[in-house]
């Protein structure tokens, strides 16, 4: 059986769907595109898609699923007017602009038994399949410290409702909630505690361009992540640190890395030092290069795909499998994202 995709939104992210919909996804038809600019219903058009002139009449379509792409803004009420007209919703990230939007929408899909999910397209990302294997082996011991970072140096553009606060612009909505989706699933078995986040206005005027977020755990891990649109020289993508070794990734979709292991635990403390041209150092004295091993990074055999995603979508609508994105992880990221924002403004710790 072949369903029926309908997309509002024919920005970036709309178009970057219903082309690779098309192109890569058996089992899915995009039938539908609205955009509120003409100009992208044009280009939709051109581009091969039948296009509704407006809203009321794109909601009333004859479509299985809809695709919400528009401005973060705009999710709440498109989501739920989607699944008001029967149709089955996958949202682009985030969710929602907080969690009392959300649940709004949760409380309308509950109602009408329709699918609602948000495409947190990054898990299928090759560097966090083989961050999650390391995580997931355990390979490093105790994991008590994980860095999540991303660097660009172009900001958002000033024309658009990337740069505005109330349309749901900002990095924290933007990039953030990836980041934080991520590593909510990659301790998914442990339970945030508390969120501590900064957000700097670097040259944007009404969002933040760099932000910073500390999740506590409960079982003592703290993940930290960084993005940040003014930075020329990038750190490593993940640096994962155990009571073991420390593993890193350095590229953002990227293979290459390493994890570092001390050969014995119960290394002897051996009297020494560290010189210096300006003193000396026992504390900083690395252990002796015959006492780490070097692994390789557990790349797994079959890398996720983004094809999985909506393959899973499909089952779900078959009744075949239950959605990979679910509403308490999606709860569970907006919560957090809201306590970062709320962090922010009060510079202090939330309690979650
Ligand atoms: N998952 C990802 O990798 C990823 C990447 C980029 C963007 N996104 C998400 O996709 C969504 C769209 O982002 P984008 O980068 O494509 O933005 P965009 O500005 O390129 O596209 C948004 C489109 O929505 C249209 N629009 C605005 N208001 C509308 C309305 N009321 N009704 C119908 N159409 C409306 C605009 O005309 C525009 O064409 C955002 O939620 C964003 O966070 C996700």
């Amino acid at each position: 059986m072949t369903y029926k995709l309908a997309v509002i939104g024919y920005g970036n992210m709309g178009s970057w769907h219903c082309k690779n919909v098309k192109e890569r996804i058996s089992g899915l038809e995009v039938v539908a595109v609205y955009d509120i600019d003409e100009k992208r219903r044009l280009l939709a058009k051109e581009d091969g898609f039948i296009v509704y002139d407006t809203e009321n009449e794109f909601f009333k379509c004859e479509a299985d699923l809809v695709l919400v792409a528009t401005p973060n803004n705009f999710h709440k009420d498109h989501c739920i007017k989607a699944m008001e007209n029967g149709k089955n919703v996958v949202c682009e990230k985030p969710a929602c602009l907080n969690l009392t939007e959300l649940e709004e929408v949760i409380a309308v899909s509950n109602k009408t038994g329709k699918l609602y999910t948000v495409h947190q397209n990054r898990r299928f990302d090759t560097d966090y399949a083989i961050i999650k294997n390391i995580v997931k082996g355990k390979l490093l011991g105790n994991h008590f410290y994980l860095n999540s970072r991303l660097y660009g140096n172009r900001g958002f553009s000033s024309a658009g409702w990337k740069s505005l606060y109330e349309t749901g612009g900002g990095l924290l909505y933007d990039w953030g909630i990836h980041m934080i989706d991520q590593v909510l699933c990659l301790f998914e078995n442990d339970r945030p505690i508390s969120v501590y986040a900064e957000l700097q206005r670097v040259r944007m005027t009404n969002v933040d361009d760099v932000c910073r977020v500390v999740i506590e755990f409960e079982s003592g891990v703290r993940a930290q992540i960084i993005a940040d649109l003014w930075c020329y020289v990038s750190e490593a993508r993940w640096h994962l640190e155990g009571s073991e070794g420390s593993a890193v990734i350095y590229n953002w979709f990227g293979k290459d890395g390493k994890i570092i292991r001390a050969k014995n635990q119960d290394i002897k403390w051996e009297e020494g030092c560290f010189y210096t041209p300006n003193g000396l150092s026992t504390t900083m004295w690395p252990r002796a290069e015959q006492d780490l091993e070097e692994l390789s990074l557990p790349i797994p055999d079959e890398l996720p795909r983004w094809e999985d995603y909506y393959e899973n979508i499909i089952k779900v609508l078959d009744g075949r499998a239950t959605q990979i994105v679910t509403h308490d992880q999606i709860r569970l990221g907006i919560k957090v994202l809201t306590a970062a924002f709320e962090s922010a403004e009060k510079n202090n710790v939330v309690k979650l």
